[in-house]
């Protein structure tokens, strides 16, 4: 047997190996049921569409995660106006491993405007213009990545 045998049968040996130790790290995990690298979370959470269960008593998760939505009450017909939405009542972390990732808005079912944001640099909040002509029901969505997809909604008279 010569060097080059050898030094091939060797690399193999230890590609095997670490491939061995790279599925065994993962099988350890998947064993678990649990997700690496987060703090603990309510996986409910994940399962829908999360929204304030009673506004007069919001619970600190709801303050910290129902999208804020800024818009007058009362618009005219074809002009513009300004609809801001934020995150949350409590301003929501940013940092690289708790943040808010988009905010969409929507005018009654039509997609009205939606806003991406980058963890330790953007402010979960945005502003769209709109134009109505007619009253709709403006929802607002909001997706944490520890704390799921959150909803909030406001009606918009014509006047
Ligand atoms: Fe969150």
């Amino acid at each position: 047997m010569n060097n080059g045998m050898k030094r091939r049968e060797f690399l193999t040996t230890s590609a095997l190996a670490a491939g061995g130790l790279m599925l065994g790290v993962g099988a350890a995990s998947a064993g678990t049921g649990k997700m690496t690298g987060y703090a603990e979370v309510d996986q409910d959470l994940f399962k829908g569409i999360n929204r304030v269960a009673n506004p007069a008593e919001k619970t600190p998760l709801e303050k910290k995660h129902a999208p804020v939505i800024e818009a007058p009450d009362q618009v005219k017909a074809g002009e513009p106006f300004a609809v801001t939405l934020k995150v949350g009542e409590i301003a929501h972390p940013m940092g690289p491993s708790h943040y808010i990732q988009y905010v969409e808005l929507l005018a009654g079912n039509e997609p009205a405007g939606r806003a991406e944001f980058h963890p330790g640099l953007s402010v979960a909040k945005a502003t769209f213009f709109l134009i109505l002509d007619k009253p709709v029901t403006l929802v607002a969505r909001e997706y944490c990545n520890l704390h799921g997809l959150w909803e909030s909604r406001k009606d918009l008279a014509l006047a």
